[in-house]
């Protein structure tokens, strides 16, 4: 039998059986890793985490789009080191991978944050903790053994955001994650189809797909329902569901401008991040305005459709700013070479987020955990492959894009006279 044959009938055998600690070192990329999560959770949740808003035209250009970068080797370099450090935030890193921010993820697995945070201590990776979270800042903080980041939104109330930042604060975390590109929730029609409510309902249409996986069925009905835990107390209502009509009406700021963010540089000393900046146009406004940095991001597909992928927006912006900011980017990130595409176009670091929600529906800590694994060897492996010795070396001589996103790359000047 072919060593291909053994591969497929030994990834089979693992789908079939439960998926321990052991078992889920054998999926070999995060594409597999997201149909093991297919087969764990229940449709309607799949869809809440792989979904995006509108016709998904967004969510599919990030993938898409980092597939037209061509990465450009060289040969016969000594690539013995294959040192994927990082340095941001103003420290080393041994990965370039940052867990970027998801909020709710205990619909995923009973662990949900949990056991993401513990994964992204044990391997020492950034871990953002979103102020969406079904559990809180402290509950999260408490199982943190590395660096913690908050993701904030500029809601209405200045009172409330100061409370969060605080709570932030205290709990450890270092840097502020700014999500600027939901002024309110799009719709994402998967999740109108399948009739998606927070917490999530059993009813007649997925009793079946409930009732097959009894494991997921246990982590979701017991402990508290699944809601917004940062908001306890200041949230009112019964449920968690009212809990969202609350964030939606009450909270959730249309009004907000650059002027709250220099606001929020008076209450934070550390790096803020604002994420989901796609043109330098709001880059240099977000620098301006005392930001360290942008998250070059469409919300991975979820917010408005029709907007450019992050990795199409991303050269423009470096360009623009990327000798006074610091530039991150993510959405559509699911393989080492991705990373690598992402550096050579002006990123310093990514941050993923369905790869490490997959992983805790596919296995709880141990699924993140091999998420970032995946990462680490694909990125080595990628940096051997394309002879640069080390992660940092790599610029924008080791990848071409498609011509026609130029188009995008207004130079600074008349994006602001516009
Ligand atoms: C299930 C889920 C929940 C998310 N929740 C948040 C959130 O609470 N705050 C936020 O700023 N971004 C949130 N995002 C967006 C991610 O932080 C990120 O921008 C995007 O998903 C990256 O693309 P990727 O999923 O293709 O890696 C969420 C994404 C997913 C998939």
């Amino acid at each position: 039998m072919s060593n291909t044959m053994q591969g497929i009938i030994e990834f089979g055998k693992m789908l079939a059986a439960p998926s321990g600690p052991r078992g889920i070192q054998a999926v070999p990329s995060n594409a597999d890793m997201r149909l093991l999560a297919k087969r764990k959770v229940p449709k309607m949740i799949f869809d809440f985490i792989d979904g995006g808003g509108g016709d998904e035209i967004t969510l599919r250009a990030n993938e898409k789009d980092l597939q037209d970068v061509i990465l450009l080797p060289r040969s016969l370099v000594d690539v013995r080191l294959q040192d994927t450090t990082a340095t941001f935030a103003g420290d080393n890193f041994g990965l370039p991978v940052i867990m970027g921010p998801a909020g709710l993820v205990r619909v995923a697995g009973s662990g949900g944050e949990l056991s993401a945070v513990r994964a992204a201590g044990k391997k020492g990776v950034p871990y953002v903790i979103s102020t969406s979270s079904a559990f809180s800042i402290e509950e999260i903080a408490a199982e943190a053994t590395g660096p913690l980041w908050f993701q904030l939104y500029l809601w209405r109330s200045k009172e409330l955001v100061k409370n969060l930042i605080d709570r932030a604060k205290e709990a450890g975390c270092t840097a502020l994650v700014l999500t600027v590109d939901v002024p309110l929730n799009a719709n994402r029609i998967r999740d109108l189809r399948n009739g998606m409510s927070i917490p999530p309902k059993v009813t007649l249409r997925n009793a079946y797909e409930a009732a097959r996986r009894p494991k997921w069925l246990k982590g979701i009905m017991t402990g508290p329902p699944i809601g917004f835990r940062n908001l306890q107390g200041i949230a009112q209502g019964s449920s968690a569901l009212s809990h969202s009509e609350f964030i939606n009406k009450e909270l959730a700021n249309l009004g907000a401008t650059w002027e709250d963010l220099e606001w929020l540089r008076r209450q934070w000393d550390g790096p803020i991040y604002v994420k989901g900046i796609l043109t330098a146009e709001d880059a240099i406004r977000a620098r301006e305005a005392g930001a360290n940095g942008v998250i070059v991001s469409n919300h991975g597909g979820r917010q408005l459709d029709g907007l450019p992928s992050s990795i199409r927006a991303l050269p423009a912006i470096a360009e623009a700013v990327g000798r006074d900011l610091e530039i991150f980017m993510d959405g559509g990130i699911r393989t080492g070479s991705d990373v690598l595409k992402a550096k050579a176009l002006g990123a310093t670091a990514v941050l993923i987020a369905r790869p490490w929600v997959f992983g805790v529906a596919a296995a709880g800590e141990a699924g993140v955990e091999r998420v970032i694994s995946i990462f680490e060897q694909e990125i080595q492996q990628s940096l051997a492959l394309l002879g640069a010795a080390r992660f940092e070396d790599i610029d924008s001589g080791f990848a071409s894009f498609p011509q026609s996103w130029e188009r995008n790359a207004m130079t600074p000047d008349l994006a602001l006279n516009r």
